[in-house]
């Protein structure tokens, strides 16, 4: 007996062969004396549909009504050529065994729910095609991305999620504390611990350990220390952003994608975020075809198309000042009015990819210095940085990178102008006291990618637990 695992087509070259399929039960039919119960283990969108005569093994569990949908199920059988439309093989049932029961009360039943309703349901919304699909795509990209950056080169680095510093230097960080048992015999677990807090047994510190401590919002100038030793590098984890914003494109949990380029300019940045988003593009449509399908017919009509666009096409470039007199030529009535040194607001961006550029991604480069982070290197105009964003429609900002300020002297002038303390930065100034050199990076989201990759509109159902303002229940 062999496990089945496969797009739909495996199993073609398997007729007669007897195989077994475990998994959850997604629907069951009773059809005079046969039954249909269709299957799904999670390995592709298809599910396995297994055919029941009375004289399989164990036609009276499913008779006596202990198999139902959302049980789990163990069956062995013939794999034969379907006469039904939907798939081209399914399974001649010999046995089945119920693995686990499923109560009635399970929710997800074969009727549509809405995916409000579902992100009430976290912990069972995976049982779902959607949140299956999106989930495979999600490790597809994730797969991807590493092959991308190992093969041209790039080193991975772990950044740490606890850090003193605020890369974006915008305050929005949590802060790490320490739960200190005063008193051993409240150890038996932390957990345990927690209630007994209120009986003035625990210490709460707000520290790490008596100093202060944030979950961290970007690996980069971690990364850029490592850059400046083993030249290209990459982080992939973990960012945390304690920014109270409830729209379908924040988490206060999400994960970034940062590479860190030496001896690179904001040209050398821009053509590698591009290859990097065209590449994994490229992979999710040549290696997920089933769940793209899937994603072109029920989540967004066409997405296949826009992804070969976006996989085969020259991005659009233009300077941020560029951008301003396109929107203020626009002469729409927007929300925030546009002049130069605003930041751009969401309408602005998705007016520049979807309107002006028709769905081309777009890369706007040199923004106000004002705007933007303290590490980012000054053009010689002395109001610009070299900082780029790439803008994808329906998303807005996937990507957020910069040539980064090699120089000393100006980089302790613009801490200064921001009135940052400049102690606290010894080591990053450090990499410009000791062999500095030109280098770039940028930082991408990864759920921003997977929802472009998929077209799921809310960024809360590109992550399989989203951390929101009030919500870290599951
Ligand atoms: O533009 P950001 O803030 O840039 C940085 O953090 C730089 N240190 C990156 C670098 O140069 N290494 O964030 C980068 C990207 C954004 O373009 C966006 O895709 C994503 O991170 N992002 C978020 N995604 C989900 N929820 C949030 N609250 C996000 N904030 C930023
Ligand atoms: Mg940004």
């Amino acid at each position: 007996v062999v496990d089945i695992k496969g797009g739909p087509d495996e199993g073609l070259d398997r007729l007669g062969q007897t195989l077994a399929v475990k998994g959850w039960v997604r629907t069951l039919r009773v059809q005079s004396s046969v039954i249909f119960i269709e299957v799904n283990d999670g390995s592709c969108l298809s599910n396995m549909q297994c055919v029941m005569n009375s004289d399989a093994d164990g036609y009276d569990q499913v008779e006596s009504g202990s198999i139902t949908t959302g049980a789990s199920v163990s069956i062995q059988g013939t794999l034969v050529a379907s006469q039904g439309s939907k798939q081209k093989v399914e399974l001649n049932v010999l046995k089945i065994v119920t693995v686990g029961k499923s109560d009635p009360s399970f929710p997800i039943q074969k009727k549509r729910v809405s995916r409000e309703f579902l992100r009430t349901k976290a912990h069972l919304r995976p049982r779902t095609n959607t949140f299956g699909a999106v989930a495979r795509v999600r490790n597809a990209l994730a797969y991807a991305t590493h092959k991308f950056f190992q093969e041209n080169g790039f080193v991975w680095i772990s950044s740490p999620i606890i850090t003193a510093s605020d890369c974006e230097g915008a305050g929005e960080q949590f802060c790490v504390t320490t739960l200190i048992p005063s008193s051993r015999e409240a150890t038996d677990s932390t957990v345990d611990a927690i209630p007994k807090a209120k009986d003035g047994l625990i210490d709460w510190s707000q520290d790490f350990f008596g100093k202060p401590a944030f979950l961290t919002v970007s690996g980069q100038l971690n990364a850029e220390t490592y850059a400046t030793a083993l030249s290209d590098v990459y982080t992939f984890g973990p960012t945390f952003r304690a920014e109270n914003s409830n729209t379908s494109r924040h988490l206060a949990e999400f994960w970034m994608i940062e590479p860190e380029l030496a001896f690179a300019d904001l040209n050398d940045d821009m053509a590698c975020a591009t290859a990097y988003l065209q590449y994994v593009v490229t992979y999710i449509l040549e290696n997920c075809k089933e769940d793209m399908e899937f994603f072109n017919t029920w989540i967004e009509k066409g997405i296949i198309n826009r992804l070969s666009d976006v996989a085969e096409k020259n991005f659009v470039q233009l300077t941020y000042t560029d951008a301003v007199e396109l929107l203020i030529r626009a002469n729409k009535k927007f929300e925030f009015p546009v002049k130069w040194g605003c930041d751009l607001q969401s309408e602005h961006e998705r007016y520049i990819t979807e309107v002006a550029f028709g769905g081309c991604p777009v890369i706007i480069r040199d923004y106000p210095k004002d705007i933007k982070a303290f590490y980012m290197r000054r053009n010689d105009d002395g109001k610009t940085v070299a900082a780029m964003d790439m803008l994808v429609p329906r998303v807005g900002e996937l990507i957020g990178g910069s040539q980064r300020e090699e120089r000393l002297e100006y980089l302790e002038e613009r801490l200064d102008d921001l009135k940052l303390n400049k102690d606290s930065f010894w080591w990053y100034l450090d990499l410009r006291r000791y062999g500095s050199v030109p280098h770039a990076g940028f930082g991408l989201g990864f759920e921003r990618l997977v929802q472009f990759a998929t077209g799921m509109d809310n960024i809360r159902d590109a992550i399989p637990f989203p951390r929101t303002p009030g919500s870290a229940e599951f």
